[in-house]
């Protein structure tokens, strides 16, 4: 197929280069010349294990090409809007770009071609952006749910691929398009070189459903915000495991394991970030607000996700000074595997520990870069783990790099560190052998 795909955020640069790997010919569209530049030059224009082989090898192969004009879109059987949808300050979606880019592809889609809608918008937009199309081209809503830092391993075991919209024959092709992939998907995990057991691979099988288009829009808000529910209701455990000397992790694993519950998403610690969830959950308070539906749950869920890292900083005030004290931060991007820092937590502890008064040196793998500019400007930005934690008398885990769970950092250190583990990553005991003293969310520790 002849694929468009606007937009190189995460999500459009990994459909780009998945479809691209999997028998079609795409070209990449996007406004920024600098990510065109990289993408035509076979690299991602962010951080993400294996993409930049995908990139690599469909560029060399010509099956995908990035541009910032849309003269492609004329011919293209399928076009796939990925722009973002940042939160506005009120905390409802920002549409600004969906509808600039359907507007500008609709002037030039031929008939019978498929618009397709992968950015996360609130339920009813599909409905409004349909209105710019002329008949003859039908609108699918096929919302994405892979994870940063995992992005092809999740496209490659996915759990379902969701097609909806009007045209059932439109959400059918779509569901088609998406089979390529799996057809592929030896191939993809070949050429990215993620780790992946290849046995495992050929044994997945995932769901193709065809929806609603409100449905569709639906489940992919409704996927983020229970998945940011189940975070916040194990960091509001968590701080009645503070209290009483109870484990989260023991609590938590125990009641996951309750089929009907399930493990994932139960981690504590200072919260979650990036570039979903927070905007994802107060997108949905918004939206819901719109159409006269109250969701106290989502805005509980929010409000203790906004107090972890304040939580934190208490938890260390109680055992020990900030005020004067070097403290290093660990980890800034909003999680392991990621250059992303959007909203990170990681940056907001770091900020308020400059808030206390403490001298913070701060280290992450690969987010320095794009945390920078959310960093308070008194916060030293280290090149290794080894020059952050140097002088510290506080160390703060705050993201679970690999690096950081092996200890020889801490080993290294002469005069032992307050370990706080603000994401819950590290073995107490390890630490604790070191002759470091440990502190934990709802570790009781
Ligand atoms: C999330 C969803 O997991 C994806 O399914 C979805 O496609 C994506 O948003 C999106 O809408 O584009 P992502 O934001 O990449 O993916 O990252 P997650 O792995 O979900 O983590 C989100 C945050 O929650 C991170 O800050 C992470 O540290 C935190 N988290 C996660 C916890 O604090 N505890 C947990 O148990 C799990």
């Amino acid at each position: 197929m002849n694929i468009v795909v606007i937009g190189s955020g995460y999500v459009g640069t990994t459909a780009a280069a998945i479809f691209a790997t999997s028998g079609h010919k795409v070209t990449a569209v996007d406004i920024d010349e600098k990510k065109v530049a990289s993408l035509n030059e076979g690299k991602a224009p962010f951080f993400e294990e294996g993409l930049d082989n995908l990139i690599t090898d469909a560029v060399k192969n010509d099956d995908l090409v990035a541009t910032a004009s849309y003269e492609a879109v004329a011919s293209a059987d399928v076009v796939f809007s990925c722009v973002g949808t940042p939160d506005n300050p009120d905390g409802s979606s920002n549409l600004t770009y969906v509808f600039d880019v359907a507007k500008k592809a609709a002037e030039e889609m031929k008939p019978g071609a498929i618009f397709v809608q992968k950015s996360t918008v609130p339920v009813g937009t599909g409905r409004e952006v349909l209105k710019l199309f002329p008949e003859t081209i039908s609108y699918v809503s096929n919302p994405e749910f892979l994870r940063e830092s995992t992005a092809i391993y999740d496209t490659l075991f996915f759990d379902r691929v969701v097609a909806g919209g009007d045209d059932t024959d439109a959400c059918s092709t779509i569901l088609e398009l998406h089979g390529t992939v799996e057809t592929h998907a030896k191939d993809i995990a070949v050429i990215s070189d993620i780790s992946v057991d290849i046995d495992a691979l050929a044994k997945h099988s995932g769901e193709y459903v065809t929806t609603r288009l409100e449905s569709a829009e639906l489940i992919k808000v409704t996927s983020n915000a229970f998945l940011a529910l189940k975070i916040s209701f194990a960091n509001s455990i968590a701080q009645l495991a503070d209290t009483t000397h109870a484990d989260i992790d023991e609590v938590m694993g125990v009641v996951g394991s309750d089929a009907r519950i399930g493990k994932a998403f139960f981690k504590a610690g200072r919260g979650y970030g990036g570039g979903c969830f927070p905007k994802d959950v107060s997108g949905l308070i918004s939206s819901a607000k719109s159409f006269g539906v109250n969701m106290p749950i989502m805005t509980a869920a929010s409000d203790v996700n906004a107090s972890m890292p304040s939580y934190i900083i208490e938890r260390i005030k109680k055992v020990h000074k900030l005020e004067g004290v070097p403290v290093a931060v660990l980890g800034l991007a909003f999680k392991a595997g990621t250059s992303d820092a959007r909203k990170s937590p990681a940056v907001k502890l770091a900020n308020l520990l400059v808030k206390e008064g403490a001298h913070v040196s701060a280290y992450d793998p690969q987010a320095s870069e794009e945390a920078a500019p959310d960093l308070d400007a008194s916060a030293t930005l280290c090149e290794s783990i080894a020059s952050a934690v140097k002088a510290a008398r506080i160390v703060v885990v705050a993201t679970d790099w690999p690096e950081f769970k092996d200890l020889s950092w801490v080993r290294a250190i002469n005069t032992k560190p307050l370990v706080v583990d603000a994401v819950n990553c590290l073995v107490p005991s390890d630490v604790q052998a070191l002759g470091a003293e440990y502190l934990g969310v709802g570790r009781g520790v």
